[in-house]
């Protein structure tokens, strides 16, 4: 599929529910006693594989007509053992944070994964869950417990731990407390960078209790009381503010446009991206900023306009993780040279985004010199990229979005060679651009 120069972008659009929140919104509701509700989730295929994964341990799921989707629980500690392996397509995210679940049940699954997933690192969650006694087993000829296919045997009871995060991940983080939930005692995660806090907001308001304190050193700490008995609650989920990067970034780019993205989450743990654009010289407001289900939420008013360069602290990485392809774009049309650090956990995404940035945005004409550990970009200063190449989105939706917007503002179309991958995210992103009028 192409994507070439753009008129104005004019309108008002609605990104779907936060894929972070949904996939706990499933998790959580299957673990309660009775029946949840659950507004506004993500139809994607990683919230999909979710769904088919705590049906397949034992929760009834359905959509209903409306939208609304139903989740019958079976109570923490009541997951069946499953049938099958549990196939998590794509998605990272169902994989670490169920790992977590089966971790402190008495049922044995195996997770299996697409050639992107099965590439990324799970030595991160088998070792603190191992801590907790679970007990895993890889296939043979992958090295130790750290890559798909792996079988987990859980244990049960399972040993509360207190662990340190090595680095800033959520995933980890939640893999843990979700192990916690069905482990006598209590469980800590000690964060020392803050990172997406879904987990906890959700654990408490399913009723779980949580202790969150500051140390001496300025890091988190977030305790769980095991053996939870979580009430089924309604929720509501809030509109993705990683898929809205998508639609800003491109408002704030394209010529002439003005963009109404509605219902977006701005939790201050994911609203790194508003904040960066913001410093380049972005026009984005926030109106009616609300509360919506326990997170804080508001509609953005975004309008093109010139962005400078930017340079950005490590400690905001957390809070942006997922965004910064699409701001590399962003970069690529500003003027100035830009520079982003501390981005080690790019390369063990759905795709090394680093160097898959690097080399995709060389080939459509941006100059970029790659880090280590990040990326210095220097921009045009608005006069558009050359575009005219294929990018191979290596089944990572983010870069396949990142390149359809960069498409928007360049001299000749930008062919990404595979968009199937946005469907893990965002299916209805085609939809939505052409919703504003891009071609
Ligand atoms: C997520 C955490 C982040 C993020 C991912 C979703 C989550 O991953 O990149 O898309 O829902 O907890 P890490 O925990 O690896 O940073």
């Amino acid at each position: 599929m192409s994507f070439g120069a753009s008129g104005p972008l004019m309108g008002r659009v609605r990104v779907p529910g936060d894929k972070s929140i949904s996939h706990r919104s499933l998790m959580l509701s299957a673990l309660a006693v009775g029946e949840s509700r659950i507004e506004g989730l993500l139809e994607g295929e990683d919230v999909l594989a979710t769904a088919a994964a705590m049906r397949a341990m034992g929760a009834d799921i359905i959509r209903e007509a409306d939208g609304v989707w139903r989740v019958h629980g079976v109570g923490v500690g009541g997951l069946l053992q499953p049938d099958t392996a549990l196939d998590m397509g794509n998605s990272g995210t169902s994989t670490r944070l169920l790992m977590g679940l089966v971790a402190s049940h008495n049922i044995t699954a195996t997770f299996t994964g697409d050639a992107s997933l099965s590439k990324r690192p799970m030595g991160r969650v088998t070792e603190p869950l191992g801590n907790m006694g679970a007990d895993f087993t890889c296939s043979p000829g992958t090295k130790g417990n750290q890559y798909l296919p792996i079988m987990v045997r859980g244990a049960c009871p399972a040993v509360p731990i207190t662990y340190r995060l090595p680095m800033a991940s959520a995933q980890v983080k939640s893999a843990i407390l979700l192990a916690g939930l069905n482990t006598p005692g209590i469980t800590t995660v000690i964060e020392p960078v803050p990172t997406r806090d879904h987990s906890e907001r959700m654990l408490a308001g399913f009723g779980a209790k949580l202790d969150i304190s500051t140390d001496a050193d300025g890091a988190r700490v977030i305790s769980i009381h095991g053996e939870a008995e979580l009430k089924p609650q309604h929720v509501i989920v809030p509109g993705d503010p990683s898929s809205a990067a998508f639609p800003m970034v491109a408002a704030c780019l394209v010529p002439g446009s003005e963009v109404r993205i509605e219902n977006v989450g701005i939790n201050p743990t994911r609203a790194g991206l508003i904040h960066v654009l913001q410093s380049m010289g972005a026009d984005i407001q926030l109106v009616n900023e609300r509360i919506v289900g326990g997170e804080p939420v508001a509609d953005l008013i975004v309008r093109h306009g010139p962005l400078s360069g930017v340079e950005t602290a490590p400690e905001i990485v957390p809070a942006m993780v997922d965004e910064f392809p699409i701001l590399f774009v962003a970069a690529a049309l500003a003027k100035g040279t830009s520079r982003f650090t501390g981005l080690e956990e790019l390369r063990v995404k759905e795709s090394d985004r680093i160097s898959v940035m690097a080399k995709g945005l060389t080939a459509i004409g941006a100059r970029v010199e790659e880090l280590e550990d990040g990326l210095i970009v220097h921009g045009t200063g608005g006069t558009p990229l050359a575009g005219g190449a294929t990018i191979a989105a290596e089944l990572d939706h983010r870069i396949a979005m990142s390149f359809a917007i960069a498409g928007l503002v360049s001299a000749a179309p930008i062919t990404i060679d595979d968009m199937s991958p946005v469907a893990t995210s965002f299916p209805s992103f085609v939809d939505m651009l052409a919703s504003l009028g891009a071609k």
